[in-house]
């Protein structure tokens, strides 16, 4: 007979431990350490008996099913072109940041009578989300709505029902399979719970879209093992406070993960943002110093951001350094080859860097527009309001090329912009796009000679 045996399992990490302890050996987490009950299963190999596998090649004989586009294009381009059939999605998100709403507009869309889009919430009463479709105007779709939060109930109206296309389970921490005797949201609830779901999504082949919501520390909560069950993980941030949010893939096992949404959230719901650049330059105010505008790619789309600096001589024995929506360890490099190699006086001054509109950018590209921002705030002096940046910078102070050049460009050139800094070509050497005046910066002096020629020593100074 099957022993229960207690085991403690870490809520952060999902490592597990035969004894209770404050802090996780696995994480370093404090008071993570909960007791699951689990029985004991197989504990010495498999043994003989099982099914004799059959192989097969690479390519079938039936076409796979057409994925499912759901003609929210923001939406469509994050999955990687539409949903696949058979396979499960997490969507993550800090509580508010309006992983219901897009999920409900989703399943609305989707729901064209061809298989049944059904949408379960563990989280609100049936009113409530009807009340919240009303207010979407999509409350006439043939979506199915159902409040509930026992797998084994929704598995069996599953089992018995016609074709499924798509299912909302809306949230993975609210599940519970009742074979187990932890509470919803725990490491072994949530993995049981996603685990059934994602074995009837196979066996029946509909896509199952689940949400799950994020810690403050930005992991999904508890469940780090629900990121490998799931065939693809998107995450939806953005600030409180502005209306963008960014619908993210980090792992996608049908499509690209570098792809980014762009929303809107409005008094009807998420709207879709064709345009970010538009948007995230809305606000600028031209001729100010410590601002740049970054020529990005966020994966196949050029997006503009405008980048914020700010120098202030420091009351403090460490200065601060604070910096939102880009790394602070490259802030770090870009300002000790400043110094090093510009001869910028930046020690005793507290930095402040922000990517303008709540946007995350992990390029290296941004470093010479981040330079540009910080020189200009500490020289006072604003870069020309019509001039793009973009290039990345090496330890010696070289500008470095990156990819996509043109594409960069010719959005900034659409969006009425005619000055560019960018790293030297190599290679090919066709012709810039025209209306635009492009400049090739080599050394970050060059790019301190230009937009601050008082402030740093000349390239012959350098030992
Ligand atoms: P919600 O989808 O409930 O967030 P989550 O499921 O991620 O917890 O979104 C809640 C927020 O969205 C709430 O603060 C109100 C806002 N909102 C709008 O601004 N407009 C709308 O049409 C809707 C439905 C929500
Ligand atoms: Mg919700």
């Amino acid at each position: 007979m099957a022993k229960i045996q207690p085991l403690f399992v870490c809520q952060s990490c999902g490592a597990s431990q035969p004894k209770w302890s404050g802090r996780c050996e696995a994480c370093g987490a404090w008071n993570t350490i909960v007791e699951e009950l689990q029985r004991e299963s197989t504990p010495r190999g498999v043994g003989p008996g099982g099914r004799r596998l059959e192989f097969v090649g690479l390519t079938g004989a039936e076409p796979a099913p057409p994925r499912r586009r759901s003609g929210i294009a923001e939406f469509d381009r994050v999955t990687g072109g539409g949903l696949v059939p058979g396979s499960a999605l997490l969507v993550g998100g800090d509580p508010g940041i309006g992983k219901s709403t897009l999920l409900l507009q989703v399943a609305a869309a989707l729901a064209d009578g061809t298989g049944r889009c059904l949408y379960v919430s563990g989280e609100e009463s049936v009113e409530q989300v009807r009340l919240r479709a009303q207010r979407l105007d999509v409350a006439g779709r043939p979506v199915e709505l159902a409040a509930a939060t026992s797998v084994r109930d929704i598995v069996a109206s599953l089992d018995k029902a016609g074709d499924v296309a798509l299912l909302v389970a809306d949230s993975i921490q609210t599940l519970f399979v009742d074979s187990l005797d932890s509470a919803p949201g725990t490491v072994a609830q949530v993995r049981a719970s996603a685990a059934e779901l994602i074995r009837l999504a196979k066996r029946r082949g509909f896509a199952l879209l689940l949400v799950g919501h994020v810690t403050k520390e930005g992991v999904i909560a508890g469940p780090r093992v629900l990121e490998h069950m799931v065939d693809t993980v998107l995450y939806f941030e953005g600030e409180r406070g502005h209306q963008f949010r960014i619908l993210r893939a980090v792992k996608n096992r049908f499509g690209p993960t570098d792809e980014i949404g762009v929303f809107e959230m409005t008094a009807g719901g998420l709207g879709e943002v064709a345009n970010p650049s538009a948007l995230f330059l809305a606000e600028r105010r031209g001729n100010v110093s410590g601002a740049s505008v970054f020529a990005g790619i966020e994966g196949t789309r050029p997006v503009l951001v405008e980048i914020q600096a700010l120098l202030a001589v420091s009351a403090l024995a460490t200065p601060r350094r604070a910096v939102v929506g880009w790394d602070g360890g490259r802030l770090a490099m870009v300002m000790a080859v400043l110094e090093a190699r510009c001869g910028l006086a930046l020690a005793g001054r507290d930095v402040y860097l922000n990517v303008a509109g709540g946007l995350r950018i992990a390029e290296p590209a941004a470093d010479l527009a981040v330079a540009a921002a910080l020189i200009s705030s500490l020289a006072d002096a604003p870069v020309p309001e019509t001039m793009v940046v973009y290039g990345e910078i090496g330890l010696s102070g070289e500008i470095r090329a990156v990819a996509q050049g043109d594409q960069r460009l010719k959005e900034a050139a659409k969006l009425g912009f005619t000055e560019a800094l960018v790293p030297p070509r190599r290679g090919k050497r066709g012709a810039w796009p025209e209306a635009m005046r492009v400049r090739e910066v080599g050394h970050l002096q060059d790019l301190v000679a230009l937009l601050a020629p008082a402030a740093g020593r000349r390239r012959e100074e350098t030992p």
